[in-house]
């Protein structure tokens, strides 16, 4: 790994720690409005200052946050495709290597379907993404087991890791599931957590917890976020099970406290 993608790294996963929150908040180049994020700007704006990345996609980046602002930016490189249309996650690239180093990007996420369709089509462009980001040191992450009717158990969430880091994915983002160890076993790079559909805050945190201990280096959670009853003492609970180590049942007492009303 040379310098800059080290250095990269660095701005995302805590030295300190290991470990990162990258808040994600990418949902609309799919679902457009969805719950949570329909004032996207209102709602991420106040969590900026407790997550360590933001995933999101260059428009909204562009059009919502201050240049000023000091976070490190994911940018989504994949879509093409949404939710009511007939080719649903037939995604291509949306986003050039040029255009993620204008805007200063530390690297990107593309979504790759493995056991879909069109996986031939999805492999094959992150795999040529990469290419190019490695000449720049860009990190390249592989978004796995988006969609439905996928069976995302062990089993399956581990052929779709292990099949990401192969075509050169540098970090891995993947469900939690029963036996996560496995799924990050047969990943040689580092595994973050997708939070998925929302679920109540208490046992949002035990998932992470769990993924933590199972070998997890972090989450890339969006929905059990931003979609809670109160986001910013959310993220504040999900920070302090990630960076400070605490047990999820500490996490919720903080999510309680913080929690406005
Ligand atoms: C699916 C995605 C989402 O847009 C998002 O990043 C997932 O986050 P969460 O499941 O925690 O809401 O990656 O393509």
């Amino acid at each position: 790994m040379d310098w800059g993608m080290k250095n990269r790294f660095s701005k995302i996963i805590r030295p300190e720690t290991g470990r990162t929150l990258m808040l994600a908040v990418d949902h609309g180049y799919f679902l457009g409005p969805t719950t949570g994020l329909e004032n996207w700007a209102g709602a991420v704006k106040p969590l900026i200052p407790y997550c360590d990345t933001l995933f999101a996609t260059r428009g909204m980046i562009r059009a919502c946050i201050d240049p000023n602002t000091n976070v490190p930016i994911m940018l989504r490189a994949s879509g093409g495709t949404s939710i009511v249309g007939k080719e649903f996650l037939h995604e291509g690239i949306t986003c050039s290597i040029e255009d993620m180093l204008r805007m200063n990007a530390v690297g990107f996420g593309y979504s790759i379907t493995v056991g879909m369709e069109w996986e031939r089509d999805t492999i094959l462009d992150f795999a040529k993404l990469v290419d190019q980001a490695e000449r720049y040191g860009l990190i390249a992450m592989a978004v796995t087991a988006v969609g439905k009717g996928l069976g995302k158990d062990a089993r399956y969430l581990a052929l779709a890791s292990r099949m990401a880091a192969e075509h050169g994915a540098h970090i891995v983002k993947t469900y939690y599931c029963e036996d996560f160890e496995k799924v990050v076993e047969a990943c040689p790079v580092p595994i973050v957590m997708a939070g998925g559909k929302k679920i109540p805050e208490l046992d949002a945190l035990k998932m992470a917890h769990d993924a933590l201990q199972k070998g997890a280096i972090g989450v890339d959670m969006g929905r059990n976020i931003f979609q809670s009853k109160d986001p910013v003492a959310m993220i504040q609970a999900v920070r302090a099970l990630i960076h400070d180590n605490i047990k999820p049942k500490e996490a919720y007492e903080l999510f309680k406290k913080k929690a406005k009303g």
